[in-house]
C-alpha cells in the first residue's frame, strides 16, 4: 500500500522535488520558507515548538505542489527538557528497562514540540576517554552497548501515548567514529574489517533490528574512505548484507567534507560520490541541491539512484505524517517536565552513580556529622550537571549538588560551602578559605571534575587527569585530616590515581541531569544503596589509553608492562561497590561438554552478606581458549541486575548458545569453533568464579 503511494508520488515529482526530499536544512531562517513551498526541502533540523513546526508543516503540506510533509529532526541525546544523565552515565545503571523509559520520555516531550525524528542513540563503541563524545555513547563494550542500543531505539520509537506513531530514531555514527586516532574528534580511523564487524557493527545491527528506520553516517574516514562516501559501508554492508530499507543521513556538511578529506576534488565530485555510495539525505551542505540535477542531466548520475533515495522517505509514511502532519499545541505544557518524568530522572540518576571506593564505611554519611563542608568548583554549579547535548534543558531546572545536600541533610546538620578553586584555575586564597571551612567540619564532600563543554563533540582532551588546580584543592582538603568524600562530575573516565591512593571515599556521578543533586544526596545520606557499575574502564594515567577489559591476548601475557606505570586499570570495566556485600558461590555448568548447536546453562549463587538491601549486577564473561583468529582475554556475554534483601541468596542462571560462543573468522563469517572455553561469573571484569567447558565439533 505504502509502496504504491510512493510510486504514485514519484511519478508526479520533478527532479528538483526529488532532490528536495534528499535535503535537510540545519540553519532554517524565515527566508527559507520559499524553499519549502517549492518542495526543495525534505527535512529541517533544530526547529522546535508546536506552533512554529505546524506553520512550517502547513507550508509543506498546503503550499507545496505535492504536499509532502517534513521530517523535523533534533539531537535529543539524553532528554529533551527533562534532562537525564549523559548516556555514558545511564549505561552504568545496566538497567535496560529504565534506559528504554528515559528514551521514551525524551521522545514524548520532543514530539509535543513538533519533532518527529530523533538523531540518536549514539551507538559508537568508545575506548578512548580523551574522545569527548565518549560521553554520548554506552561505553566500551559491544554486548552491553548492543543491548542498550536496542533499548534506546525501542524507547524512542515506543510511540505509546496514543494510537499513532510519532518518532523515528537515527542511530549514529556509522561507523567506527569512536576509534578516532589519538582521541581527536573527526580523526582518521584505520581498523581491520574483522574488528569492525565484531566490535563496532553489532550495536548498529541491534539498533536496526529494534526497528530504527534511519541511520547517520560518521564524519571520519574508515580505512581510507570517508564514511559519507563509502559505498562499501552504506550500500554493500548496510543495504545488501543487512537488508536496510530506511534512509541514510549524512552528518553536518559531511558530504562537502569529502573534499577536505581529499577524496573528492570538488563539491560536484563529492555529491556524486555520496549519492552513488548510498547516501540518501544531505544534512546542511545543500550539495545535492547544487549539483545532482546537472549530474543527472549529463548522464553522470542515474536518476534511478535518486528515485531509490526518495523511496527511503517511506519513513514519512511510517510516521503517519501524510495523515497527521500537525502537533497538538496544547500537549507540551502538560507533558514537558511532568512529575513522572522528573521522578524517573531521579531514579536513573541514582542508578547511574558508581561507588568507586568506600574505606572504613565513610559513606553513607553518619548522623553524627553535624557540620558538613561541601567544597569544590562544581558543588554549586548547574550547567556542568546537564552535560553535553542537553537539548532544551535549563540550568534553573537542575538541582545542584549543594541544593540536593541541603534539602536532604538532617535538620541538625549545618552545611558550609567554599568553591576552593575554579574548574581550570585557582588561587592560594581560595584554597586557604576551603581549608578553613573544612577544619570546622566533621566531614568534607569535595565536588570536582569537568564542565559540560569539556566533553561532547569537538571537545577532546589530551589528558584525562583532574585539572591541576582541582587536584591541589583536593590535596589541601585531605591534609586537614577531616574525612573526605570525593564526588566526581565528569563526561569521561578520569585518571584519579592520587585520590584512589589517599581519599577514603569516591563517588563517580558523571553528569546526571536535572535531578543530579537529589540523586547524589540520596546516596551520600544512604537513602539509596549505590548499584551502578562502570560501562568503561578507568585508566591510571593518560598514557595507558586505550585500555579496555577485553583486549586481545598476546604471546607474552606475563610481560604486559610499562617501565613507569602499572599496566592494570585504575578501575576495571563492570566495577562498582555497594553499601552491602555480595558473595558469589557454587558456579555450576549444566555440562562440561556441549555440541556446537547446543545450549549450556551456567548458574551461580549470589548472596547479600551485608546489612542492607542492595542491587547487584551479575556479569558473565567468556573466553574461547584457542581459535583460528585470536580471541580477547574475556568478553561479556550476559548480565543480570538483581535486588537482594540483606541476607538473601539467589540462584542466577545464564544460557550460552552459538550466538555467544561464536566469532567472526578470517573470511568475515560468524563461526563457532570446537575447543575449550573458560567462563567466569562475578561482580566485574577482573573478578569472578571460573570454570571450563568444551565445545565438540
Ligand atoms: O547529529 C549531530 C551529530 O551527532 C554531530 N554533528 C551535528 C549533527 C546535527 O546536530
Amino acid at each position: 500500500e505504502t509502496e504504491k503511494k510512493i510510486d504514485s508520488l514519484l511519478s508526479q515529482m520533478t527532479l528538483s522535488e526529488k532532490i528536495g526530499q534528499m535535503t535537510q536544512l540545519g540553519t532554517f531562517a524565515d527566508q527559507d520558507r520559499q524553499m519549502i513551498q517549492e518542495g526543495r526541502i525534505g527535512s529541517l533540523l533544530g526547529v522546535i515548538g508546536a506552533d512554529h513546526v505546524n506553520e512550517l508543516q502547513r507550508i509543506a503540506v498546503e503550499e507545496s505542489r505535492l504536499g509532502i510533509p517534513l521530517l523535523i529532526a533534533n539531537d535529543v541525546i539524553h532528554g529533551y527538557r527533562t534532562i537525564f544523565p549523559i548516556p555514558l552515565a545511564e549505561a552504568c545503571s545496566w538497567n535496560l528497562t529504565l534506559m528504554e523509559e528515559t528514551a521514551a520520555i525524551a521522545a514524548r516531550e520532543a514530539s509535543a514540540e513538533g519533532i518527529n525524528w530523533i538523531l540518536a542513540p549514539v551507538v559508537d563503541i568508545a575506548r578512548d576517554p580523551r574522545w569527548g563524545r565518549i560521553a554520548e555513547g554506552a561505553g566500551e563494550d559491544t554486548c552491553l552497548g548492543s543491548e542498550i542500543a536496542s533499548a534506546r531505539v525501542k524507547g524512542i520509537q515506543r510511540n505509546d501515548w496514543d494510537d499513532r506513531p510519532h518518532m523515528m530514531a537515527c542511530p549514529k555514527h556509522f561507523a567506527g567514529y569512536g576509534l578516532a586516532e589519538a582521541g581527536r574528534d573527526y580523526n582518521t580511523v584505520d581498523v581491520s574489517e574483522t574488528r569492525l564487524r565484531e566490535v563496532y557493527f553489532p550495536p548498529f545491527q541491534a539498533a536496526l533490528e529494534a526497528g530504527a528506520g534511519t541511520i547517520m553516517a560518521a564524519f571520519n574516514e574508515l580505512n581510507g574512505i570517508p564514511c559519507s562516501g563509502s559505498r562499501w559501508l552504506l550500500t554493500d554492508v548496510l543495504q545488501q548484507e543487512w537488508g536496510f530499507e530506511g534512509c541514510t543521513l549524512s552528518d553536518w556538511e559531511s558530504i562537502d567534507e569529502l573534499v577536505q578529506h581529499g577524496n573528492a576534488e570538488s563539491r560536484e565530485a563529492a555529491a556524486r560520490l555520496a549519492v552513488e555510495a548510498g547516501m540518501h539525505m544531505d544534512m546542511q551542505a545543500l550539495i545535492y541541491q547544487e549539483h545532482l540535477a546537472e549530474l543527472i542531466r549529463r548522464g553522470i548520475v542515474s536518476e534511478a539512484a535518486i528515485d531509490d533515495a526518495v523511496r527511503r522517505m517511506r519513513v514519512k509514511f511510517q510516521l503517519g505524517l501524510f495523515e497527521q502532519p500537525y502537533t497538538d499545541n496544547r500537549l507540551a505544557s502538560s507533558i514537558i517536565l511532568h512529575s513522572d518524568h522528573v521522578r524517573t530522572a531521579r531514579e536513573i540518576a541514582r542508578q547511574s552513580i558508581v561507588l568507586l571506593k568506600n574505606e572504613d564505611d565513610v559513606l553513607p554519611l553518619q548522623e553524627t556529622v553535624h557540620k558538613l563542608a561541601v567544597i569544590g568548583p562544581l558543588a554549586d554549579n548547574h550547567e556542568a550537571l546537564l552535560g553535553c547535548w542537553s537539548g532544551q534543558g535549563r540550568n534553573e531546572e537542575v538541582v545542584s549538588i549543594i541544593q540536593g545536600i541541603r534539602s536532604l541533610a538532617g535538620r541538625h546538620t549545618k552545611i558550609m560551602h567554599a568553591k576552593g578553586c575554579g574548574v581550570i584555575e585557582g588561587s592560594d586564597e581560595e584554597i586557604a578559605e576551603a581549608v578553613q571551612i573544612t577544619l570546622q567540619c566533621e566531614a568534607a564532600v569535595v565536588v570536582l571534575g569537568e564542565t559540560a563543554n569539556m566533553s561532547g563533540e569537538n571537545n577532546s582532551r589530551a589528558s584525562v587527569d583532574l585539572p591541576a588546580s582541582q587536584l591541589d584543592l583536593l590535596k589541601a582538603v585531605y591534609e586537614t585530616g577531616v574525612p573526605v568524600v570525593l564526588v566526581l562530575v565528569n563526561g569521561r573516565p578520569l585518571s584519579v590515581q592520587w585520590a584512589e591512593d589517599h581519599v577514603p571515599a569516591i563517588l563517580e556521578t558523571w553528569q546526571l541531569g536535572i535531578q543530579a543533586g537529589t540523586a547524589i544526596a540520596d546516596i551520600l545520606f544512604g537513602r539509596y544503596n549505590p548499584s551502578g557499575k562502570l560501562a568503561v574502564t578507568f585508566p591510571r594515567n593518560t598514557g595507558q589509553i586505550p585500555i579496555y577489559y577485553n583486549a586481545k591476548k598476546t604471546g607474552r601475557p606475563q610481560m604486559k608492562r610499562y617501565a613507569d606505570s602499572e599496566h592494570t586499570p585504575l578501575y576495571p570495566f563492570g566495577y562498582g561497590l555497594s553499601y552491602t556485600c555480595f558473595e558469589y558461590n557454587d558456579l555450576r555448568l549444566s555440562s562440561s561438554v556441549i555440541g556446537m548447536t547446543e545450549t549450556l546453562t551456567v548458574s551461580v549463587n549470589v548472596r547479600n552478606s551485608g546489612q542492607r538491601d542492595g542491587e547487584e549486577i551479575v556479569q558473565l564473561y567468556l573466553c574461547d581458549e584457542a581459535a583460528s583468529i585470536t580471541r580477547p582475554v574475556k568478553e561479556l556475554k550476559g548480565f543480570q541486575k538483581i535486588l537482594l534483601q540483606a541476607g538473601e541468596s539467589r540462584n542466577v542462571s545464564f544460557e550460552l548458545s552459538a550466538k555467544q560462543l561464536g566469532f567472526i573468522n578470517g573470511n568475515n563469517e560468524f563461526v563457532v569453533e570446537p575447543g575449550m572455553f573458560t567462563v567466569w561469573v562475578g561482580p566485574h571484569s577482573a573478578e569472578g568464579l571460573k570454570d571450563k567447558f568444551e565445545v565438540k565439533g
